[in-house]
């Protein structure tokens, strides 16, 4: 059986991220890793914060804070934010550990050896004012390519380009706004993508059934040409280029590129991981000559990050010739807009994750971003959207069910699985239906098809709800017991049964549900024999109906939170 490899892409250190990055990397990752692990799969679902570079310099600056403090914390507030919306790591790392500082450098150094890594003087934008270079974000301007006017020097928020800050017409310095900048010499080393386009290409390539965004994004760059890439910065903040083992007088001053040690940092997190515990082993999961090859590597990522993963990451992996693994399956996600607008912290547009928590619980957020995930295209979040995914799946359908049986059971069968009759017509329905509803979800789900798997769960909900509905409990209980008695247990173990389907999209309610019936959280991912599979539960088992499990939306809280976080404008 496949071990599974999940990473989603690292969230920068700076400040506690939006819906849009949840619902494009972290949450669709932690929902693929817990349905995974309940399938039986060994899963090592990694991801960390990613500490270097100009986002977290000037978000320390700006928070008045000196960028090892800053970053500490806000790994912390990231960590705990993540736990409260379920996100089930088997790690959480720091890109500035010593871990990554140790392999970032190993990579440099094998690169290097294989004649990889060019020293060149550079023309960088210099502020006099300032009295230092403007290395990627700390210069912006006006997109070369489409015209858009805050640019940053490392990309284009707006067209995605990846951009060098000399590229940037009518450039300022983010620092101090000022204009008064000259281009200057600075040596750098660079990473000779364009010896490995061939090999990057075929690998690309070998990766039929990757989706087509990922495939789209990585031709769109090869077909382009690819440029050998920078990847040391005048900074101070970073991974030092000079230090152990790749020594280079003249690079005392400065770091590697973020972008060269953040995706390294998947390898090197992995790393803190088994050092944190006497009996795991990295090298099994990263090493295809200690055993990494029954490995399916996964990564999800928004689409902004997909050049990085499918060209820059893979030539340093394939550059180094040594036997790392690769992924396998590239997720990517298109954007999670506000209302058709960008989320914005400045603007207060929006909502961030721990003011998401603070209104409501954490499986209601869950359900709205993997049901309307943006998989196929952008797609706007609005309250009203939001709403109708809460009260009309979650309270009316899934809540609803659930609720509704286990009170009936309670005030008709003393809260116990009642004994008696045998399945009939209406049953055997339900198990075809039911069974074949499994197998459409668990195909879903294996092909990281988001969406269509949130559809395909809702359907079982459905067929419960159905089910209920023609088969009528309160009916039958008036003049035959045993037919009741099939009812509800039967209805019994499809909520039983919900627990486990529905846990990699909303775990708490799913645990909720498990309580009710004292089984095990979370369960085993179901088979499609749902005849076996709806019998499970025993006869004579005291259940009790949980608490509410979702609260409906109600129209005074939407216009509440639209004045709170803005909306439609
Ligand atoms: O775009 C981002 O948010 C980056 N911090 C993603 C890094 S992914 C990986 F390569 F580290
Ligand atoms: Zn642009």
């Amino acid at each position: 059986m496949a071990r599974i490899l999940i990473t989603s892409a690292l969230p920068y250190i700076n400040g506690i991220k939006h819906l849009g990055n949840l619902a494009g990397s972290m949450l669709p990752a932690d929902v693929y890793a817990r349905f995974q692990r309940a399938r039986g799969h060994e899963t090592l679902y990694i991801c960390a914060t990613d500490e270097h570079g100009t986002p977290a310099e000037l978000a320390a600056a700006a928070a008045g804070q000196d960028v090892q403090t800053y970053c500490a914390e806000q790994h912390v507030l990231q960590y705990e934010v993540g736990v409260k919306f379920g996100l089930s790591w088997d790690w959480f790392g720091r890109s500035s550990s010593p871990q990554n500082h140790r392999l970032t450098q190993h990579f440099a150094q094998v690169l290097e050896e294989r004649g990889l890594i060019e020293e060149r003087v550079d023309q960088m934008v210099y502020s006099i004012d300032d009295k230092r270079f403007l290395p990627d974000r700390y210069i912006e301007g006006t997109c070369p390519h489409c015209g858009f006017e805050k640019a940053r020097g490392d990309q284009c928020d707006n067209c995605g380009n990846l951009l060098d800050p000399t590229d940037l017409i009518n450039p300022y310095s983010v620092i101090s706004g000022s204009r008064n900048l000259e281009v200057r010499d600075t040596r750098h080393l660079y990473l000779l993508q364009t010896k490995m386009a061939d090999r990057i290409r075929a690998w690309v390539d070998s990766h039929t059934d990757w989706p087509l965004l990922a495939k789209s994004i990585a031709y769109k760059h090869l077909d382009e040409g690819l440029i050998d890439r920078g990847i040391t910065r005048d900074l101070s903040w970073g991974v030092p280029v000079t230090q152990g083992e790749f020594p280079r007088p003249g690079f005392e001053d400065k770091v590697f590129y973020v972008w060269f040690d953040a995706p390294i940092e998947y390898i090197a997190a992995t790393q803190e991981w088994a050092e944190s515990q006497p009996d795991r082993d990295w090298k099994s999961w990263w090493r295809t000559d200690e055993g990494a090859d029954d490995v399916r590597y996964v990564q999800f990522m928004g689409k902004d990050n997909v050049a990085f993963h499918t060209v820059s990451f893979p030539a340093t992996i394939l550059g180094s010739e040594e036997p790392w693994k690769s992924v396998d399956m590239l997720k990517a996600f298109n954007w999670l807009n506000w209302y058709g607008g960008k989320f914005s912290t400045s603007n207060k547009r929006g909502v961030f994750m721990d003011a998401a928590l603070e209104i409501l619980p954490p499986d209601l957020w869950r359900w709205y971003l993997t049901s309307n995930a943006p998989e196929s295209s952008d797609t706007a979040f609005t309250w009203e959207q939001f709403a109708s995914a809460v009260n009309r799946d979650l309270a009316d359908v899934l809540g609803n069910f659930v609720n509704r049986i286990l009170k009936f059971t309670e005030s008709k069968f003393d809260g116990v699985i009642p004994e008696g009759g045998a399945p009939g017509p209406l049953e055997e329905k339900l198990f075809a239906d039911v069974s074949a509803r499994l197998a459409d979800l668990a195909e879903q789900m294996d092909a990281i098809e988001v969406r269509k798997s949130a559809q395909a769960l809702r359907a079982l909900w459905v067929v419960g709800n159905e089910y209920l509905q023609e088969a009528a409990p309160w009916t039958a209980i008036k003049t035959d017991r045993d037919r009741a008695a099939v009812i509800v247990r039967t209805a019994l173990n499809l909520a039983a049964l919900y627990a486990r389907i529905s846990a990699p999209f909303i775990p708490f309610a799913a645990e909720k549900i498990a309580e009710a019936f004292s089984q095990a959280y979370p369960g085993a991912w179901p088979t499609t024999d749902a005849a076996a599979e709806l019998s499970t539960l025993p006869v004579g088992l005291s259940v009790r109906a949980p608490e509410v499990l979702f609260k409906k939306i109600e129209d005074e809280q939407i216009a509440e939170w639209t004045e709170r976080f803005g909306g439609a404008e």
